[in-house]
């Protein structure tokens, strides 16, 4: 369905410093001052200090951390709607930074694409106005912009809505035609900053379902911000975690539950359902392939593999690879051992 190839972004020695000598604050912040002494200090503020990531390419990366954490300055840096102090953010191998406004602006509405917390829907035009705006600004065709729109408003489950008024609708509707109107511009890249935040809780697990449903068409390279962990686990491909500036940990969701960087993420983690976090695979036990077991994926979640494990009636079930080769056995015993580890972290 995404006719353009997914891309990755790479940030690389991302310095952000807010205030009028920012550029020379960098080599401070190199040499280890805090946010709070060069604001202390020097009057500076620092939003981002040596950020490197690499985003993969069709995934979702979610950028996690409490309020002023810098999470906002990150994404925005994508698209430079912020402009770096200094370091690069390279995406499909090409460096925003170093863009020239026409170059710029042409990235921005062909490569990028945002949702934003409060829906951003323009009150005077209906729904289905809303959804082709992005393809209006790109001087796509009438024809084509309303076919666009009417495929995606139907894809995010708002078809016979599309003569709607935003007012009309509810927040959970209202963001739905927000992700169609991003979704619409048919963007690589999918920016999404606490767009589910501001929704109820069922309504955000709800539009969390449908990301991820679409995400196994449209393979988008979405970047999403939140600062719930629960969130963050579900949807993250990859997770990073920033305090204060600072890129404190990142990796895989199990990864980080796992083997947390330190205590505050230990803080942050030890309420999480590891059930829907670890997987088979990291707690099954190797070879000794069982003839006859009902099989399960070693990617597969531990709050599965114990469903499936009740539901076949056996002792163990056989852990089967990517192509379907048997790799080990899982039991209930090793699943809960994962799920509810001894000493409260590792397995
Ligand atoms: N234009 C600016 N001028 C000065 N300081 C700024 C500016 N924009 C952001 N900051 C500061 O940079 C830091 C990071 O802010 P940012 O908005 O990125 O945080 P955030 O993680 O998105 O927080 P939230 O969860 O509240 O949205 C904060 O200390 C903030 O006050
Ligand atoms: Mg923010």
């Amino acid at each position: 369905m995404a006719d353009k190839p997914a891309i990755g972004i790479e940030i690389r020695k991302l310095y952000k410093i807010f205030g009028p000598n920012a550029a020379e604050m960098v080599a401070r912040v190199e040499n280890g001052m805090t946010k709070t002494e060069l604001n202390e200090k020097h009057g500076h503020v620092l939003g981002l200090r040596d950020i490197n990531i690499s985003m993969p390419a069709g995934g979702i990366q979610v950028i996690m951390g409490l309020s002023g954490s810098g999470k906002s300055t990150l994404i925005r840096h994508i698209n430079r709607l912020i402009d770096p102090t200094s370091g690069e953010v390279v995406v499909g191998g090409e460096d925003v930074v170093k863009m020239n406004p026409d170059q710029l602006r042409e990235f921005r509405r062909h490569q990028t694409a945002m949702v934003f917390q409060k829906f951003a829907l323009l009150p005077h035009r209906n729904v289905l106005e809303n959804t082709v705006y992005g393809l209006e600004v790109q001087g796509v065709d009438r024809a084509s912009q309303v076919k666009s729109a009417t495929m995606w408003l139907e894809r995010v489950g708002l078809k016979g809505f599309e003569k709607k008024y935003p007012n009309q609708l509810s927040g959970g509707m209202q963001q739905r035609v927000g992700l169609a109107r991003a979704l619409a511009n048919d963007a690589p890249i999918l920016l999404m900053d606490e767009a589910f935040s501001a929704l109820d809780p069922l309504i955000r697990v709800d539009m969390q379902t449908i990301l991820l449903d679409l995400q196994k068409d449209i393979r988008k390279t979405i970047v999403f911000i939140t600062h719930d962990l629960d969130e963050a686990l579900r949807l993250g491909d990859r997770i990073a975690i920033l305090r204060d500036g600072n890129m404190v940990q990142q990796g895989t969701g199990q990864d980080i539950v796992m083997n947390p960087a330190d205590g505050y993420i230990q803080s942050f983690v030890e309420h999480v359902n590891r059930g829907k976090v670890i997987r088979v695979s990291t707690v099954m036990k190797q070879g000794g392939a069982g003839e006859g077991l009902a099989s399960i994926a070693s990617d597969a979640l531990l709050d599965d593999a114990a469903r499936q494990l009740i539901a076949s009636n056996a002792t163990h079930l056989q852990v089967t690879d990517a192509a379907g080769r048997p790799v080990g056995t899982v039991d209930m015993a090793a699943i809960t051992r994962g799920i509810f580890p001894a000493g409260g972290g590792q397995i």
